[in-house]
């Protein structure tokens, strides 16, 4: 009977889903919130009908993915696709081209084809709260992919990464290839001072703010003892962000960095950069000044998602480094999860305090960071079968 109490009580809450009662109900734990999603009725697991006996091929997972113009966005559509076309289910897979309308038509368009869960990465993480509203109505769960759905109570599940240690290991990554600090941590054999710069992702997308909290956490006793110097001043993720994570603007923000803050004989010694694809616009606008001669060396710039191009940059001493998430394994988490919720089941989280999306706490699964430097390619990337040796030479995967 208690049970029963705290399972309604949850729903309740989750709800309303004020400030307090958000706490409280994230207090009560990782089982006990499993099982009220699973007895909320609107608000998660499970579609109008009882699909827990239909034959897989009678249900369709709709995902829906942001852009085609970064690589790692076609692995994670083509892994989910494939994982649930193995178990026999059809899947009705998008991309919106960066583009919200877009996006939005494409999730109200699987919703009305009767799709019975939907696998999201949103491109604005606060954008899609009617069609998640009318998912919702027609009781389809609703599993977000990677980035975090915000502002809506109709988000069943999150499945990503430990995107705060994304930031932590960006940031390490950035001292150890200064030489302030050593892979394991210790102190280093530099003491700088060195000028940094540092990006930001996207500000509409959620993951954005994690990794820079991290990052920043993690150098800021660097900035305060002076051993890293941010010169241009810009130290604000307002300032520092690239709307949509895009390469060209990235290129364009080093440039002009370049030009207003390094144009009196001063060096850059590092870039702190979230993402491999404004990683390759930061080095492009470097090398196009002068970067990346024995006298004037390449910054140590970071990086993420071990994207080809970037992984062939960093196997030829360009690139310092780059965090590799296992798009396979991410994949497998929300197959995992939508197959739960087509059994009327919530799926297992692993983290049930961190992802408030400002309206409620979301049950996530989070997977676990790589990070990767040139010695770490054979072991992580090309031993792990993400791709072949010949990938990594040519830069380009098959
Ligand atoms: C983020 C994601 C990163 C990177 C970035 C740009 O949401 O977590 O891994 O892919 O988008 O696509």
């Amino acid at each position: 009977m208690w049970l029963y109490l705290i399972i309604m009580r949850g729903c309740d809450l989750s709800r309303r889903g004020d400030n307090v009662n958000r706490k409280l109900l994230a207090a009560l734990g990782g089982a006990v919130l499993a099982l009220s999603l699973a007895a909320c009725g609107g608000e998660g697991a499970g579609g109008d009908t009882d699909t827990s006996g239909q034959d897989p091929k009678d249900l369709t997972i709709g995902v829906s993915m942001p852009t085609q113009t970064s690589e790692r966005w076609i692995a994670d559509g083509n892994s989910v696709k494939e994982k649930l076309e193995g178990k026999g289910y059809k899947v009705d897979l998008q991309y919106a081209g960066d583009d919200i309308p877009t996006q939005s038509q494409q999730v109200d368009q699987m919703i009305t084809q009767g799709a019975d869960v939907l696998i999201i990465a949103a491109i604005d993480g606060t954008a899609l709260s009617g069609q998640l509203q009318a998912a919702a109505d027609k009781k389809i769960p609703v599993i977000a992919y990677d980035r975090l759905i915000r502002d809506s109570k109709n988000v069943d599940f999150y499945v990503s990464f430990d995107n705060y240690k994304v930031g932590v290991a960006q940031a390490n990554a950035l001292l150890t290839g200064l030489g302030l600090q050593t892979k394991d941590g210790a102190k280093g054999d530099k003491t700088g001072p060195f000028n940094i710069e540092l990006f930001a992702g996207s500000l509409d997308d959620n993951n954005a703010h994690f990794f820079f909290d991290g990052a920043m956490d993690t150098l800021k006793p660097f900035i305060d003892n002076k051993s890293l110097v941010v010169k241009s001043g810009q130290t604000n993720i307002e300032k520092v962000a690239i709307l949509r994570w895009q390469q060209e603007t990235a290129q364009k923000r080093m440039e002009d960095l370049l030009t207003s803050t390094y144009n009196d004989g001063s060096k850059v010694n590092g870039v702190l950069s979230p993402y491999d694809g404004l990683s390759r616009g930061i080095i492009t606008a470097l090398q196009n000044a002068g970067y990346g001669t024995a006298a004037n060396p390449i910054p140590v710039v970071t990086g993420q998602d071990a994207e080809i191009a970037s992984v062939k940059l960093i196997n030829d001493g360009v690139q310092s480094s780059t965090i590799f998430k296992d798009t396979r394994l991410l994949a497998e988490q929300a197959v995992i999860a939508a197959e739960a919720f087509l059994k009327k089941q919530a799926p297992q989280a692993n983290d049930t305090k961190t992802y408030d999306n400002g309206v409620k706490v979301v049950p996530s699964y989070l997977l676990p960071v790589v990070t990767v430097y040139k010695d770490d390619i054979k072991k992580e990337l090309i031993d792990s079968g993400y791709y072949t040796a010949e990938e990594v030479a040519a830069g380009q995967a098959k």
